[in-house]
């Protein structure tokens, strides 16, 4: 699952954490960076079942079997993105919104740490135009729940498949400090992981204002061995995606959702 021990987080990342600590609450208080993993999420996994505390981060240089949402590889290039899970205990109603909340969080991370806006498309991937800068993936077995979350922060030689990606770096032509990054991001998170329980409203309104460019774009739906054509027409008050097709609207909460 990994090569070696895990190693300290290299300065830029740790000193940005500490900067942060305040805002970070339990997120990142035991962080284990590695220099190579298959997966962080399947790291995290391993963890959590072993009784790690909330917020426990796992992080790598590299992942040799990055995952994403439908079994999609996640290109991981070394020292180009970062590759980051989060061990999650939430309550069974804060754990609906949690992927929404997750997206929001790494737009308003990005955009503090770097001043890039991306946009979110449901249900939390990061586009800036029609180019991918970051993506989330949430597994939960019972008790808990690992965020997976992968940002480009430099521009590397992605595989054919991830043609449509781009970086921070790629998109603002300068450095990019990838420790402030994280950082504003596990700060977002926390504020917004909090916000989950206590105000879901509030975070379903922050990731609408994030999607207008999501609205009225054509969408297909795959489920249950059919397809479903129609337009994006935002999210309800529990976040699934509504679609609006010739005879009605379809709320979606599961199923593969492309984009046209
Ligand atoms: C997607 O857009 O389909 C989700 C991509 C999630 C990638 C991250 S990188 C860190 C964590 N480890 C993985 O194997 N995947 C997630």
């Amino acid at each position: 699952m990994f090569r070696g021990q895990p190693i300290n987080p290299p300065a830029d990342v740790a000193e940005a954490l500490l900067r942060a600590g305040d805002r970070l609450g339990p997120i990142a208080g035991r962080v284990l960076w590695f220099p190579e993993v298959t997966s962080t999420n399947d790291v995290a996994a391993t963890l959590a079942e072993h009784g790690a505390d909330e917020g426990s981060v796992v992080a790598a240089e590299t992942q040799t079997a990055g995952r994403g949402r439908f079994g999609r590889a996640w290109a991981s290039p070394p020292g180009a993105g970062l590759y980051v899970s989060i061990v999650l205990r939430p309550t069974l109603r804060a754990a609906a919104v949690l992927t929404l909340a997750a997206g929001v969080a790494v737009a308003e991370g990005v955009a503090t740490a770097t001043g890039l806006e991306a946009a979110l498309k449901w249900p939390n991937d990061l586009y800036v135009g029609r180019r991918k800068l970051a993506g989330i993936l949430a597994e939960g077995a019972g008790a808990h729940v690992i965020l997976g979350i992968g940002i480009n922060v430099l521009p590397a030689a992605y595989p054919p498949e991830a043609a449509h990606a781009t970086s921070i770096g790629g998109e603002l032509g300068r450095r990019v400090d990838r420790g402030l990054v994280l950082a504003e991001c596990l700060a977002a998170l926390w504020r917004r992981y909090q916000e989950v329980e206590s105000r879901p409203d509030a975070v379903i309104d922050a990731w609408r204002a994030r999607a207008a460019a999501m609205l009225g774009r054509p969408v297909e739906w795959a489920h249950e061995g059919t397809v479903e054509r129609g337009v994006a027409d935002g999210i309800d008050d529990t976040g699934a995606l509504l679609m609006r097709t010739g005879t009605g609207v379809i709320r979606i909460v599961s199923g593969e959702v492309q984009w046209g």
